[in-house]
């Protein structure tokens, strides 16, 4: 792992997902007390602005922390401007790194590139930075955000250029999903309590759903949008590695090429994404009239089928899964921002019951990371009824709120600089995703798809979720 001395290079350093997560999450690891002892951090992009506007372009998203810190903090940062293929600005930071690790008499270099960049510049910064600023005789890491391409084909692509510029373990493809606590613990659960682990598979599972929801709706950013969707944006990523990671048989270790390796062989085992087995939505105006349509977004086409809503049936042919019911899905402008994963396991006989609810394990991802299982007991006192209680394990109420628990992009940062592959997104495990994900895209991309059901801005999404969810096995609380 890296040990003393680590320079990190932030590349996008005015945008704003280094303005919004990367320096925040630099700042938080700082706060704890978890960046390496002594780092050299470089903000480089092609706006042209003095240090100390930089400082304070980035301190304005930071989170915790007294002006002290701050003040410790910004001092260890510097930004140089310039070109992503200009080979004198990239000699400029080459000299500032290397000013920094003689002056700490650095015999290795230990070297972090962040490219906080859209792909189409990608191959550009890599080559300059292989040409100009690669030291051979140290360690390098370069971590890379999606989108890692817009289908198999250009994710192909991407990763053909990259590959000679730099390896497959100085490469970090960044899915922040895999740093948030919850996902983080999906593997402890299921592989750590044999009440999981043993009723794991077809003849205890009836359905299994992840659900991503979000209470806003592209804000202004439809433009982008427009073009990527809600399958593409979260769906083939985020939500397809929580479902992995849900599914996959048990690793013989933690160790990352153990863990990714069965990640790869359950995805392998994934059904073709049926085209007629999907429910599409796009979001209108609020029933209120307050909140926008997307079409009202300026920025997006006005005849746009563009998807902000999504659920798709999955099937799992191995042993273990095979004829259950999987539903991923994923709304934008929502009444709720939430994140969770819903398993319902198979009734139990009715003999000794008139009428017994079926078993339910609920882990939530977010907001307020929770466990809870839902299960049947006896309305306590001279009733003899049953009724449904939770068995809960609620982060907020269980653990003190002192406890540090790293943001996803703070847990991930901290994974590259220990060397820790495990979650990050393997070459293998990207082409493989990419391969489920492409028909279906072209489908949804195609005259051949119906136009997207209009859902109200802050309702439940398209009205028929409640059918589609029914049909995939899930049985509604009011139904018993
Ligand atoms: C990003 C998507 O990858 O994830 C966004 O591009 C989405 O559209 C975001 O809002 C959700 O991340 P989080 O951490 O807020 O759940």
């Amino acid at each position: 792992s890296f040990g003393n001395h680590v320079s990190i290079v932030v590349f996008g350093a005015s945008g704003d997902l280094a303005k919004k997560k990367t320096f925040p999450a630099l700042f938080g690891l700082f706060r704890e007390g978890q960046l390496p002892s002594s780092v050299k951090i470089i903000g480089y992009a092609r706006s042209e602005i003095d240090d100390a506007d930089f400082k304070k372009r980035i301190s304005a998203h930071f989170k915790g922390g007294d002006e002290n810190k701050i003040q410790e903090f910004l001092k260890l940062t510097s930004y140089i401007s310039g070109g992503y293929d200009s080979e004198e600005s990239f000699t400029k930071l080459k000299e500032s790194i290397e000013s920094y690790e003689a002056e700490n008499g650095v015999e290795k270099s230990e070297r972090l590139f962040y490219l906080a960049l859209p792909p189409s510049t990608f191959t550009t910064v890599a080559s300059t930075l292989k040409k100009v600023v690669y030291d051979k005789n140290g360690t390098t890491r370069l971590i890379v955000e999606k989108p890692f391409g817009h289908d198999l084909e250009s994710s192909r692509t991407l990763q053909k250029d990259l590959a000679p510029l730099f390896t497959e373990e100085e490469l970090y493809r960044i899915d922040h999903y895999l740093g948030k606590e919850m996902v983080k613990n999906l593997l402890v659960l299921r592989f750590g309590n044999e009440m999981f682990n043993g009723v794991w598979n077809k003849d205890h599972i009836k359905s299994i759903q992840v659900s991503f929801k979000e209470a806003f709706g592209t804000q202004g950013r439809g433009g982008y949008f427009d073009s990527i969707g809600i399958v593409r944006d979260v769906m083939q990523n985020h939500l397809l590695q929580v479902l992995t990671l849900l599914t996959m048989d048990r690793p013989v270790s933690f160790d990352p090429e153990a863990v990714r390796d069965e990640k790869v062989k359950i995805l392998k085992a994934f059904g073709e994404l049926e085209t007629d087995d999907i429910l599409l939505g796009q979001y209108g105006k609020s029933e209120d009239g307050k909140e926008p349509g997307y079409l009202d977004d300026e920025t997006v086409k006005s005849d746009s089928k563009c998807v902000t809503y999504a659920a798709l049936g999955i099937q799992i042919h191995n042993e273990r899964w095979e004829g259950v019911p999987i539903v991923l899905r994923a709304g934008k402008a929502l009444d709720e921002s939430k994140v969770e994963i819903r398993i319902q396991f198979k009734p139990v006989a009715r003999g000794m019951f008139k009428e017994i609810q079926r078993n339910e394990l609920v882990i939530r991802i977010q907001p307020d990371e929770a466990v809870y299982l839902k299960i049947n007991s006896k309305i306590p006192g001279i009733s003899t009824e049953t009724s449904m209680t939770d068995l809960d394990l609620t982060y907020s109420t269980r653990y003190s709120k002192d406890f540090w628990i790293p943001e996803a992009y703070e847990a991930l940062i901290r994974d590259c600089y220990l060397g820790n592959h495990s979650n990050f997104v393997r070459d293998d495990e990207l082409d493989i995703s990419w391969a489920l994900f492409t028909p279906l895209l072209n489908y949804i991309e195609s005259d051949k798809a119906p136009a997207p059901e209009i859902y109200p801005y802050g309702s439940k999404g398209p009205k028929g979720l409640r059918d589609f969810l029914k049909k995939h096995g899930y049985v509604f609380a009011d139904e018993g």
